[in-house]
């Protein structure tokens, strides 16, 4: 099973960025603790972070035929990207919405996904764990 995981702006900076809200590892270790975990599930990680929206575009249309299913943090284009939500729509790999801070208690502007009903679900408020319990729900969600 091959799991692409997909990193919006910013998260290059988490571990010093508002530690208070986004905790203090860094997406290097964020991505060891799910390469260990997927590694238990018998799963791939194909791993990427960028901090533009057209190359996470790219990274969403080159999923079909490489991936079973995507782990996504698209940080704050989630909140605006249609172009993202289009690349959804047109690839339709099943996909888990995730986010370390809980979207739902932030700003306003926070508070809404333009990609959660496309995904198979969304985990929101649980810091790095965020990641682990989005792969077990997507990995079970495949296996199903
Ligand atoms: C985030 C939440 C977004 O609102 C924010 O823009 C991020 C990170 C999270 O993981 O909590 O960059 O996606």
């Amino acid at each position: 099973m091959r799991i692409a995981v997909l990193n919006g702006p910013n998260l290059n900076l988490l571990g010093t960025r508002e530690p208070e809200i986004y905790g203090r590892a860094s997406l290097a270790e964020i991505e060891q603790l799910v390469r260990a975990e997927a590694a238990k599930l018998g799963a791939d990680i194909e791993w990427m972070q960028s901090n533009h929206e057209g190359a996470l575009v790219d990274a969403v249309q080159g999923l079909k035929g490489r991936a079973d299913g995507a782990l996504v943090n698209a940080a704050a284009l989630s909140h605006s990207s249609l172009p993202l939500r289009d690349a959804f729509l047109s690839v339709r790999v099943p996909f888990v919405e995730l986010h370390l801070s809980n979207i739902f208690a932030r700003e306003p502007e926070r508070r809404q996904s333009v990609l959660a009903d496309l995904a198979v679900g969304l985990v929101s408020g649980f810091g790095a764990q965020s990641y682990v319990l989005a792969l077990h729900g997507l990995v079970g969600r495949l296996r199903a």
